[in-house]
């Protein structure tokens, strides 16, 4: 199981010293959630940020866009330093083609859906992709509660990857705590994303720490 702390509950007026805690407490990759405002009902950062980051940071940057025409600014977000780019299925008219767009850049790409997407939206591109994100919440805001009849959406993702060897990952986003954590990770997810409950608690390095123990229970 791999731990993708959300910056969108960090401090921002201290970002780097944030993500310097949750590195060295091994965390594996670092999920930035980038909001336009349009797509969800939030705005966050750009790739100016990212960029200023990324000198600074060793691990991964797993870049989450929750905004409209993705494919617009895919070229910017990788010459900032992305190193993963997840797009929503609901915003791309031409998934397929933006899928490519992230390839062909030479970078991951992951397709993300919202809690009321079905999976078979993916049927048909799941063999192109390198992760899915399970929004476990809706989209644009930390700090909400996980909606539980997501476990059976990891379930039934996880089992379509019995029959076939694709290669993606299931990542799993929003409301993640040490309290649900083994249950999402048995139903099937690899990689988990937590914001408010590692940057949202006093001692983020604890918090991870927690959240692995809680997954070995
Ligand atoms: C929500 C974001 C999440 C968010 C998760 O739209 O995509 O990455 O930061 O925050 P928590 O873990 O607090 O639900
Ligand atoms: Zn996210």
């Amino acid at each position: 199981m791999k731990i993708a702390p959300s910056i969108l509950s960090a401090d921002f007026g201290c970002l780097i010293e944030d993500i310097k805690k949750i590195e060295r407490a091994g965390a594996d990759l670092l999920h930035i959630d980038v909001m336009d405002g349009h797509f969800v009902p939030n705005i966050t950062i750009g790739p100016g940020v990212i960029r200023s980051l990324k000198n600074r940071v060793s691990i991964p940057f797993d870049v989450h866009l929750m905004i409209d025409e993705p494919e617009k600014y895919i070229n910017e977000f990788v010459k900032a330093g992305a190193d993963i780019i997840t797009v929503h299925q609901e915003a791309c008219i031409h998934l397929n083609r933006v899928i490519q767009i992230i390839k062909d850049c030479g970078i991951k790409a992951g397709v993300a859906l919202n809690p009321s997407t079905p999976v078979e939206m993916l049927e048909y591109v799941l063999s192109d992709i390198d992760m899915v994100l399970l929004m476990t919440v809706n989209p644009g805001f930390g700090g909400q509660k996980f909606i539980d009849s997501m476990i059976d959406k990891i379930s039934d993702l996880n089992s379509t990857k019995k029959n076939k060897p694709f290669k993606f990952e299931i990542e799993v986003d929003g409301g993640i705590s040490k309290s649900n954590i083994k249950i999402v990770t048995d139903a099937g997810a690899d990689i988990i994303v937590a914001g408010s409950s590692i940057f949202g608690t006093e001692d983020p390095k604890k918090a991870i720490y927690e959240l692995r123990e809680a997954n070995k229970k």
